[in-house]
């Protein structure tokens, strides 16, 4: 449970009350504090989930860049998904070594391509190919640089929208997405890889969402992956390493999530089983289901406003900071960071910012407003999709383990901010 409360009802992260960093003077509110324990134990179960079957688990770095995180997990023998130049970097300063990452994106610079080719002997485990148009793009590229790049092919399987179980704006595997090759053009994908001899074709792989709450979609695509993988082999392809089955695993918001990541990982075990393909290596790349529920976001209540039958707590936590409920209309918890007892009442909680949609939403809260609150499961694409729009501040992260603040990124103030709008 990674947020609970205490005998005396003050909410903890792991074991840290957060009334102490609220009182505390060195932490301005807002601020992001992810419990690091949490993490580790979330990346264990799933790994743990493939048992002795050859696999990878790629944290998908684009749900959370922080390096204490990074580190822990790369420590922990996790690999990382990529969407740019700069999350590479990221992920080797964290010490994760370029045979564990992967590289997705529909458009790739040039300068990109050529930094995950270049790495190491024989580069990054595999640039993640999105498009028929990209092949010929990075096998000149590997040309230039005298290098073999490895690729894997990302399929894009058509999975019903309704099959998807999630939000239109993070569904990726229907034909109306701009990721990954369409199905239809897979062999084509497969001949040309294979017939460019700066090209290895090291893997398969897809992501179909994200925030699946339901394994269906998900079992329909990794059964294609395989048959596709296996009509690879039998056209004589003898490069393949692994399949990727991608991310998306969901978390429960507060709404409930009828599949665990360990499901999704079941799911990969038995089709691989059946395809008989159990030699190559399964990897996968969730974000959300390794971070999401051990991160939260602490915000202290500015003002109150009643009018007319509506009644609002406005805290100093905006859409800036968290952009999900605006972006997505996702429902993230608020409670109350000290004991909520005594009579509760329906709020509207919202922020500062300067757009209606910087509302997280109606939520039970003391009827005398509390102090402070947490926005829960804030660990993912929160303070990665944070930004200093009103020219706000960007919050600092504070990193929890055995109840204490271990670490610190101090994020960007609005001085700096004001500053740095002018030559
Ligand atoms: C290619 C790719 N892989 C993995 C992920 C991770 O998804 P999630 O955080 O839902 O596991 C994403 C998220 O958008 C993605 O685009």
């Amino acid at each position: 449970m990674p947020v609970s409360r205490d005998a005396q009802g003050q909410l903890l992260l792991g074991t840290l009350p957060l009334r102490q960093l609220v009182d505390d003077p060195r932490w301005a509110t807002p601020f992001y504090a992810y419990d690091l324990e949490g993490i580790v134990a979330s990346a264990t179960t799933l790994d743990n989930a493939f048992g002795r079957a050859p696999h990878l688990v790629c944290l998908a770095v684009k749900a959370n860049t922080a390096g204490p995180i990074l580190e822990a997990l790369s420590r922990l023998g996790l690999g990382a998904d990529v969407v740019s130049g700069a999350e590479l970097s990221v992920a080797l300063r964290a010490g994760i070594p370029p045979e564990r990452l992967v590289y997705s994106g529909v458009a790739k610079r040039d300068a990109e391509i050529d930094m995950a080719i270049g790495l190491g002997d024989r580069g990054i485990l595999a640039l993640q190919i999105e498009s028929l148009e990209e092949i010929s793009r990075v096998a000149a590229r590997a040309l230039a640089a005298g290098r073999t790049a490895r690729v894997s092919v990302r399929i894009n399987p058509s999975v019903k929208r309704e099959l998807l179980s999630t939000h239109d704006h993070i569904a990726t595997g229907h034909d109306e997405a701009k990721f990954g090759v369409p199905r239809d053009d897979v062999k084509e994908a497969v001949r040309r890889v294979r017939e460019a001899s700066a090209l290895t074709l090291v893997g398969f792989n897809f992501h179909i969402g994200s925030q699946l709450t339901e394994v269906g979609g998900y079992r329909e695509s990794a059964a294609l992956l395989c048959q596709i993988a296996q009509d690879a082999i039998a056209g004589g392809c003898t490069s393949l390493e692994f399949l990727n089955t991608g991310g998306g695993f969901g978390i429960d918001y507060g709404s409930g999530c009828a599949a665990s990541p360990a499901d999704f990982a079941g799911v990969v075990i038995s089709e691989f089983d059946r395809a008989k393909l159990s030699h190559l290596k399964m990897v996968v790349e969730p974000g959300r289901a390794l971070v999401g529920a051990h991160g939260v976001v602490v915000a202290r209540t500015v003002q109150t406003k009643v009018a007319g039958h509506c009644q609002w707590i406005m805290i100093d936590a905006g859409m800036n900071d968290l952009i999900r409920p605006a972006l997505y209309q996702a429902r993230h918890r608020i409670v109350s960071i000290d004991d909520p007892k005594g009579p509760a009442a329906s709020w509207v909680v919202v922020g500062p910012v300067c757009e209606s949609s910087d509302d997280f939403g109606a939520h039970e809260l003391p009827a005398n407003a509390p102090r402070a609150v947490a926005i829960l499961d804030a660990g993912a694409y929160g303070f990665t999709m944070a930004s200093q729009y009103n020219g706000r501040a960007l919050p600092d992260e504070l990193f929890i383990s055995k109840g204490e603040v271990v670490s610190v990124l101090r994020g960007r103030t609005s001085a700096e901010w004001a500053a740095s709008r002018f030559c």
